[in-house]
């Protein structure tokens, strides 16, 4: 999802050297796949949106492949790209990289100050050393090095699988497949009651596009809106853009989760970096692509 969004906001600015490799073509995890890469291709800059990503069921039963696939892919990019000479890196990570009792917004300062959600530490403890390792290469050799936490994604290409798929595009199809099953009732997990933040995927690329043509001046920034809602407000607002007029029960014997998370953007937006797309609005174009792509949707995700 994030790099495909990236690739079409540089194509839509005019760049048209850009080099892509799916993992069956280059396996990151592959150290000197990676460094013959670097050396046959020689890009000027890199930017990492390869991760082996997945919910709370998959880092639980898999904590060894989240914690070290996600360490040699972006190992591999790091450390063959500052050994290739590269000055320009954009490592991509997570809001789960910040302590679990964090104060709210997050603000990149509170990084390693308290313990990690311990559903998914394996991954975030991954992407805490990738913004590590680009802090030292900036530190020790100068180089623009820099990494951009974004907050809850959606758009195009996004996971609509219902068992590992996040919050907005599992309602999303819950609520299409309610409404084409004559509006049936639509269960929810949870209250409704937590507050969340989601920023649409190509405003996410047109800030690492942002970041790709200005030098950063710090090593660490949030990328979200900065604005919040109840994920019952977020599953009304999907209800009307679907066009699902059943019926929404809330199963509250279901976990609710964190109480609130929410990114301080204010670094981001002090650079002139803001978001454009409204979480409707994006809604609206991420349900367009689902409708036009649901036969691949299914065919591949499910
Ligand atoms: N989705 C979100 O809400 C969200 C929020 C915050 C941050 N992020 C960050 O954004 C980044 C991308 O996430 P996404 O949502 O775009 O996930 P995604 O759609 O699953 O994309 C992950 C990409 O990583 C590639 N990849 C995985 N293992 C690889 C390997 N061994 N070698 C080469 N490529 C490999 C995959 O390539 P193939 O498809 O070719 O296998 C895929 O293109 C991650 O770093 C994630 O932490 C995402």
């Amino acid at each position: 999802m994030v790099g495909s969004a990236i690739w079409r906001a540089l194509e839509n600015k005019g760049y048209c050297n850009l080099i892509g490799k799916t993992s069956s073509e280059l396996d990151l995890r592959n150290q000197q796949a990676v460094l013959d890469f670097y050396n046959q291709e020689q890009p000027e800059v890199v930017i990492d949106a390869a991760a082996k990503v997945g919910g709370i069921l998959a880092n639980k039963d898999f904590p060894y492949q989240f914690l070290m696939e996600n360490m040699q892919i972006q190992n591999n990019l790091i450390d063959g790209a500052h050994k290739a000479g590269i000055e320009k890196f954009i490592f991509l990570g997570s809001s789960c990289i910040y302590p679990k009792f964090a104060a709210q917004p997050l603000k990149e300062e509170y990084l390693l100050t308290d313990s990690l959600e311990p559903t998914n530490e394996w991954y975030a403890i991954a992407k805490i050393t990738g913004v590590k390792a680009c802090q030292a290469i900036r530190n020790q050799y100068n180089k623009e090095y820099v990494s951009l936490m974004p907050t809850n994604l959606y758009g195009s290409f996004d996971n609509f699988d219902l068992q590992s798929s996040h919050v907005l595009p599992a309602m999303l199809r819950k609520f299409h497949e309610g409404k084409i099953n004559n509006h049936s009732d639509v269960t929810l997990w949870g209250s409704g009651a937590p507050m969340r933040e989601f920023l649409f995927v190509d405003d996410l690329a047109e800030a690492v596009v942002f970041g790709l043509e200005n030098k950063l001046p710090d090593y660490l920034y949030n990328v979200g809106t900065g604005l919040d809602l109840t994920i019952k407000e977020l599953a009304e607002t999907i209800q009307g853009v679907v066009g699902h007029t059943g019926e929404l029960i809330w199963d509250s014997s279901k976990p609710d989760g964190t109480p609130r998370k929410l990114m301080d953007i204010s670094k981001m937006h002090a650079l002139g970096w803001k978001h454009k797309i409204n979480l409707e609005e994006g809604i609206k174009k991420t349900y367009t692509w689902f409708l036009e792509n649901i036969k691949e949707i299914k065919e591949v995700k499910l």
